[in-house]
This record gives structure tokens, C-alpha cells and sequence, in this order.
């Protein structure tokens, strides 16, 4: 962690309150803490600065990430799922471990993105990865004095599109080994933002403090609808008045009705990754409906756009049609990927 992430975090239950270095190992020649505690100033929450990310994530998320981590190493042979039966009850223990509650499938996901964050890439199809961060990049329009989120960064597919051309910028994310393959990926380059473990729904940073947010990939995996309102709240929250937001997200789109979809999210809404990851694929008017109540729309579209043996054109020509699609409606039904860009009312 540096020094100047502490101007812009905040306690996520005292929203005015700052988090205080109480204790840290000394910085780094290029001013980085390894190791440290923060503390709310007041309610007196101590947050760890582990290997230099920041780790600020609500009590239930850290709750439940404890009581498996206490139950895998005390384990005996039991399955979770036995566990749960013998301390909480049959009732409890009929529901899947996804569908028990909202911080149980937050924390599934957490583990899971750990899981796989070092492989990651390879779980993204070649042309979407060309592809996606090129029409962020062109929707983002990020400048140079601003302060960019990027909200549910991953490994930091998108961390080409604004390091280096803004003055500051946070990449958060729930799963920190995720934060951990981004800076070992991009340490090289120079290019490592600020990294933040936080969950979407609770955010510990400053209101309006933000000239443009990314939410890329993130919305689709967020469980409930409740919680879906809430991390768009807090987008909200932490952009200045008129601030962007490009917030990129599955599309419910004609493969999918057609059941021609057959990786990943291939249906309205479910389960992926083993399960353990939930996932939900948005109309337009569904998002269109999620966004609007703080965010004046300015576009959407579809991006990526899937027919029957596109996969067989040639890379430049299918980025050619991608490109002259989206600026049609059509692209809303064709598209796997629906790209919102709208700024705070
Ligand atoms: C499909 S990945 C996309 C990552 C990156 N934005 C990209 O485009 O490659 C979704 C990411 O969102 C994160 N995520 C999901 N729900 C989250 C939440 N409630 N709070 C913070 N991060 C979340 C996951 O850990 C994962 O890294
Ligand atoms: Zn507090």
C-alpha cells in the first residue's frame, strides 16, 4: 500500500470516517507497506494490510471466509455440508452452500476466483479478450488528471486502459489473489494501480471521489438483486457529480435464448465454475432498469457478437463487423457482452 490510497478510503460502516495506520512494517525505497493494520477512527474496525494489499472487506464476508478456513483446517474427513448439518440444523444444511445466503455465495465466489486467478486467462475466449478492453478504452475516455475505479479488476484485463494516463487509479476486487496476479502481470510494465480488497456492495472509499468507474464483467456475478442495487449505489457514491461509469456486463442475447450458448453463463441465470460462482444474464431493459436509478444512460450496445460459424472468420474482418454492429440495435440481440456508458445523475 501507498501512502496516498489512505486520502481516499473510508470505513465502509462509518462513511465519514478515516482508516489510520496503527502499526506497519517500513515502507519499501519506492514507498510501498507490505504489512500493517489500519483502524476506523470511529468504531475502532482494525482492516490488514497483507503483502501490500489493502483488505477492507465487511464483517460477514470475513465471517463466513473465517469459519471455512477454521472448518477446512479442523476438518477430520467431514464435508462442509456435514459440518453445516451437525452445527446448524438439516434445514439449513438442505440448501447448497450457494444458495444459503448472500455472503456465503460472495465468499464461494471469493474462493473460487482465487482458485483460478492464476489461470484466468485462459478461461476468456481469444476474441473477447481482444476485443473487450479495446471498446472500454473507447467508452472510458479516461484523461489525465483524473482518478479512475476500476470495481471487480480481476487479474486487470483492463489495466492497460487507463495506467499511466491518469493520475491515480484503484483496481478493487474481493479476490486478492486475483490483486496478486495483477501486479506479478503488470509489475514489469510499471503498471500496477492501488489495490484494494473490497466488496462491490460495501465500499470503502470516499464519496465523489472518482472521475470515472469501470465495472467490467463484475454485475453478472454480484447474487442477489438487493446486492446488485447496492454496488450500483456505491458506484454512484464514489463518482463526482457527472462522473462516467462504463460498466460492461453478460447479455441475455439470441444465442443464449436459443440455447446455442453452451460455456460459462449459457443461460438466463446459474451457477458456473464447478457452481461456485453465480452468474446472471441481463435484456437491455433489465440493466437499463438497474442503472437508471442513479445514472443517466448515454449508451448501450452489444459487443462481441456471436453467430453460427464466426468463429471461422478471420480476426481483423470479425473486429471490422463487431465495430459496425454496435452502433445498431441489432447488436443488443447479437451481442455477448452489453457495454453501458452513462454518468452520474
Ligand atoms: C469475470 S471477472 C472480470 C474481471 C475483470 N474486470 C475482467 O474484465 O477481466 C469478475 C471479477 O469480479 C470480482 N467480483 C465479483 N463479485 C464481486 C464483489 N461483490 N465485490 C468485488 N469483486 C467482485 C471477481 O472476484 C472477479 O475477479
Ligand atoms: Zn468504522
Amino acid at each position: 500500500m501507498q501512502r496516498a490510497l489512505l486520502a481516499f478510503l473510508v470505513c465502509p460502516y462509518d462513511r465519514e470516517a478515516s482508516l489510520d495506520l496503527a502499526a506497519s512494517s517500513p515502507p519499501t525505497d519506492d514507498g510501498e507497506i507490505s504489512e500493517g493494520t489500519l483502524v476506523c477512527s470511529a468504531c475502532a474496525r482494525c482492516y490488514p494490510i497483507l503483502d501490500t494489499i489493502v483488505c477492507v472487506l465487511p464483517d460477514d464476508l470475513r465471517d463466513v471466509a473465517r469459519e471455512i478456513a477454521t472448518f477446512t483446517s479442523q476438518s477430520a474427513g467431514e464435508t462442509y455440508r456435514e459440518h453445516v448439518r451437525r452445527w446448524k440444523g438439516d434445514d439449513f444444511a438442505a440448501l447448497t452452500e450457494f444458495e444459503s445466503n448472500e455472503a456465503r455465495q460472495k465468499v464461494s465466489e471469493m474462493r473460487k476466483r482465487d482458485e483460478e486467478a492464476p489461470d484466468y486467462h485462459s478461461f476468456v475466449e481469444d476474441f473477447r479478450a481482444r476485443i473487450e478492453p479495446e471498446r472500454v478504452a473507447s467508452r472510458s475516455r479516461v484523461q489525465p488528471g483524473d482518478v479512475v475505479l476500476d470495481l471487480g479488476a480481476g487479474i486487470g484485463r483492463m489495466v492497460t486502459t487507463y495506467q499511466g494516463r491518469c493520475r491515480l487509479a484503484i483496481a478493487s476486487d474481493f479476490s486478492f489473489e486475483s490483486l496478486q496476479v495483477l501486479r506479478r502481470l503488470h509489475s514489469a510494465a510499471g503498471q500496477v494501480p492501488h489495490l484494494l480488497q473490497a466488496d462491490a456492495s460495501h465500499l470503502p472509499l470516499r464519496d465523489e471521489a472518482f472521475d470515472v468507474v469501470l465495472c467490467i464483467s463484475m454485475i453478472q456475478h454480484v447474487p442477489t438483486e438487493r446486492a446488485r442495487q447496492m454496488a450500483i449505489h456505491e458506484m454512484a457514491r464514489v463518482l463526482r457529480p457527472f462522473g462516467r461509469i462504463v460498466l460492461l456486463t453478460h447479455n441475455y442475447n439470441l444465442s443464449r435464448r436459443l440455447g446455442l450458448h453452451n460455456t460459462g453463463a449459457a443461460g438466463k441465470e446459474g451457477c458456473q465454475s464447478d457452481g461456485k460462482i453465480y452468474y446472471l444474464t441481463f435484456t437491455v431493459q433489465e440493466l437499463g432498469r438497474l442503472m437508471s436509478e442513479r445514472f443517466r444512460l448515454d449508451e448501450m450496445c452489444g459487443i462481441v457478437s456471436y453467430w453460427p460459424f464466426v468463429r471461422r472468420i478471420p480476426f481483423p474482418v470479425r473486429r471490422g463487423l463487431d465495430r459496425m454492429l454496435e452502433r445498431r440495435p441489432i447488436s443488443r440481440f447479437t451481442g455477448e457482452s452489453l457495454l453501458a456508458v452513462g454518468h452520474k445523475r
